[in-house]
């Protein structure tokens, strides 16, 4: 998988209080494609965008551990300017919230508070960005009455031309069409395809097929783990795991029922390889074998090893910072689960 990564996740926990919500997240972002998160409420999606503008930390009880690099940077780095670091990553949010303002003063906000008075200037960027969010049509005429006088659809685009004035270099987007009707959705979501040429874009949706619509690249959650991720195509068409494919099947979510745990920690390829073969031998078809081993292996040959042996993988996760596990079924002689 070769691409120009923006944002690089590393052992990326989460914590409210004592609820772990994401779990040694560790994941490259493509530079100028738009990434979709997708999975079941609940599954971390909004915790996994908040924390890459610092949003996350803003909530109660919230700890961070691990990394979040943008352009190579740590933006959880004390020296970080999270003023700055947020205006780097534009958030449109599930309901838009436009300023108690007038049209044209949601945008030219925050030039203002950069300190721009020149009004031929402002003038301009309000009308180009409005431009640019497929809204100047529907204003023009009316730039000094109030936001909040528009429909939500509106002011979704309003909220994007906000964020597009401070010229952002990602935007995140949050299930930012979920509270537009069928047209306005359309809208962003056209906006969004063209914008990827300029801006790197991360969107959070439950709605598989605006996944499907959008998406170049792919991260499949559940409970707080990353289960998968990779190009959308290959991803939507041809999960590897079996929570993914349930997931994409509108199935229910099932942990995979274990029959034997095999712990092989500090056990390198082929030696791993060899326990493993033995292990599943020594079970019925069909049955599951649990291996515990360091991440890099889980990570590397050994799954697609046993593969080839013809066993199904059906899951490959991070337990911690170091561990992984692999989860396979052994050879189920033409009976398919
Ligand atoms: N501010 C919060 N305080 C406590 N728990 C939270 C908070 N925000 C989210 N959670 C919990 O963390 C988990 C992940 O939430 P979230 O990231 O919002 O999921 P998603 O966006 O996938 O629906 C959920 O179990 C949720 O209840
Ligand atoms: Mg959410």
């Amino acid at each position: 998988m070769k691409f120009k990564t923006h944002i690089s996740v590393k052992n990326l926990s989460v914590w409210y209080g004592r609820h772990q919500a994401l779990n040694n997240i560790s994941i490259d972002i493509p530079d100028k494609k738009i990434t979709a998160i997708i999975g079941p409420s609940g599954c971390g999606k909004s915790t996994l965008l908040k924390s890459f503008n610092r949003l996350v930390e803003l909530q109660d009880g919230a700890k961070v551990a691990g990394e979040v690099l943008v352009d190579g940077e740590d933006i959880y780095n004390p020296k970080v300017e999270v003023t700055h670091l947020r205006k780097k990553m534009g958030l449109l949010s599930q309901r838009p919230q436009v300023l108690p303002a007038s049209i044209y003063e949601n945008v030219a906000y925050g030039l203002r508070i950069h300190g721009i008075k020149d009004k031929r200037k402002l003038d301009e960027v309000v009308r180009h960005y409005l431009k640019e969010s497929n809204l100047w049509d529907e204003v023009k005429d009316r730039l000094h009455s109030s936001a909040s006088k528009l429909s939500i659809g509106q002011q979704q685009r309003l909220c994007l031309a906000r964020g597009l004035a401070v010229e952002p270099e990602v935007i995140l987007g949050d299930e930012p069409t979920s509270a537009l009707d069928p047209l306005s959705a359309e809208c962003i979501e056209q906006r969004l395809l063209e914008l990827k040429n300029q801006y790197t874009i991360v969107l959070v949706t439950h709605i598989l097929r605006q996944a499907r619509r959008l998406a170049d690249h792919i991260i499949f959650l559940y409970l707080g783990n990353l289960i998968e991720h990779g190009p959308a195509e290959e991803v939507l068409k041809n999960p590897r795991y079996l929570k993914t494919k349930s997931y994409l099947e509108g199935k229910f979510i099932e942990e995979p029922k274990i029959d034997k745990e095999l712990n092989l920690r500090g056990v390198i390829y082929p030696d791993n390889l060899i326990a493993a073969k033995l292990a599943l031998g020594d079970l019925q078809f069909g049955q599951i074998l649990k291996i515990i081993v360091d991440y890099e292996q889980a990570a590397s040959e050994l799954p697609k090893a046993i593969e080839h042996e013809g066993h199904k993988i059906l899951e490959v996760t991070k337990l911690d910072k170091n561990d992984g596990a692999i989860i396979v079924q052994k050879h189920n002689g033409g009976y398919v689960i």
